[in-house]
């Protein structure tokens, strides 16, 4: 999760000379930038960088990422007109250098770890096209969600197919697993979930049904939407830091795995307060399997490296001891 960002100094390093797009557009120094996670803080798994906007440039959307703000989009859309002129996004054709990036990231890597391919959900991208940019109560999402349903659906349809697409290249070209971030679908009550969101989400988890890699259903603030956000896909639900994870699993069923759920915050304070917070969170999931120790969302850019090496270790030595009792 915004894993490589602004907080390691290697990762500074090359961004003053490449702004984000270029990096993601050089596979050479996208794969550098992917990998460098694993060499510097020794995480189990890397994860591609890319952005979940850089396949709406393929539908015809122009958009920056701006510094400090994220995406913001020149043309939001705010009517069915401007759903219906988004064009068909073809991975080969749209992110060429997305696909070549993960080979060579794969190549770098050597087994050393795996490697997550990821897309936005419908909602979240959606989100993203109709505000414009970053929103608080996203109002313009909504306003069309319940006056244009119509549009609506046209608009997750359209994000729908283009996702899955991604998602199938991504797995062909070698990513070990795949996760679909619905960043901002906290926004919404499970009934407007279910009515709005559950069936386009459901969609692309079905057309990856077949394929052998795990998948992973990731939202923040999804209290009310966990047992929905199950039935919508996934193997591994991410959570948050807004709920117990002992609590949240308990509700998804231990049929299936868990991921989170460390406040990214938590890394801003002392080495004793993050070690208690960790600590905390593998005594709640205990020895059940299934449980990916993460953070609940993106690395802060003030956060400091040695805290997170500092973190991974400390996670590692306490989940290997774990597993040498239960040998025993
Ligand atoms: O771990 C990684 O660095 C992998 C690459 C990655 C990026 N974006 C690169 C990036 C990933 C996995 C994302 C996903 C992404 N992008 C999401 C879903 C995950 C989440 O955090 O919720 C979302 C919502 C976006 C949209 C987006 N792009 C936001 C909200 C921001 C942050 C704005 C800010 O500056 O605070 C971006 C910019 C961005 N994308 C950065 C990175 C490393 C940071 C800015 C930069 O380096 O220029």
């Amino acid at each position: 999760m915004r894993q490589a960002g602004r907080y390691l100094p290697e990762y500074r390093k090359i961004r003053e000379k490449h702004d984000i797009i270029s990096i993601c557009e050089d596979p050479e120094l996208c794969a550098k930038v992917s990998a460098l996670p694993v060499e510097v803080l020794n995480v189990d798994a890397a994860i591609m960088f890319a952005d979940i906007m850089l396949p709406l440039e393929g539908m015809n959307v122009e958009f920056e990422i701006k510094e400090g703000i994220g995406p913001v989009i020149k043309k939001p859309i705010r009517n069915a007109q401007s759903v219906r002129a988004l064009i068909d996004f073809d991975p080969k054709a749209d992110v060429p250098y997305v696909l070549s990036a993960i080979e060579l990231t794969k190549k770098r890597l050597d087994g050393r770890a795996p490697l997550i391919g990821f897309c936005g959900a419908p909602f979240t991208l959606a989100s993203y096209l109709i505000e414009g940019g970053p929103s608080r109560d996203f109002s313009n999402t909504k306003a069309l969600m319940y006056r244009e349903p119509k549009a609506w659906d046209l608009l997750m349809e359209k994000l729908t197919d283009a996702m899955t697409s991604y998602l199938q290249a991504q797995i062909q070209a070698g990513v070990d697993a795949v996760q679909l971030f619905d960043s901002w679908i906290g926004c919404l009550n499970s009934q407007d979930y279910d009515q709005y969101v559950l069936p386009h989400s459901r969609r692309i988890f079905r057309a990856l049904e077949s394929t052998a890699v795990p998948k992973i259903h990731f939202g923040t603030g999804t209290s009310d939407l966990l047992e929905s956000m199950k039935r919508a896909g996934g193997d591994v639900i991410g959570v948050d830091w807004r709920i117990p994870i002992d609590v949240a699993w308990q509700r998804l069923g231990h049929d299936m795995a868990i991921q989170g759920n460390l406040d990214p915050a938590v890394l801003l304070a002392d080495s004793d307060l993050v070690k208690s917070r960790a600590e905390n969170i593998l005594k709640r999931v205990g020895s059940t399997p299934g449980h990916i120790f993460n953070l609940g969302h993106g690395m802060l850019p003030d956060t400091n490296p040695q805290s997170v090496i500092d973190l991974v270790e400390f996670v590692h030595g306490a989940t290997q001891k774990r597993l040498e009792v239960q040998v025993k």
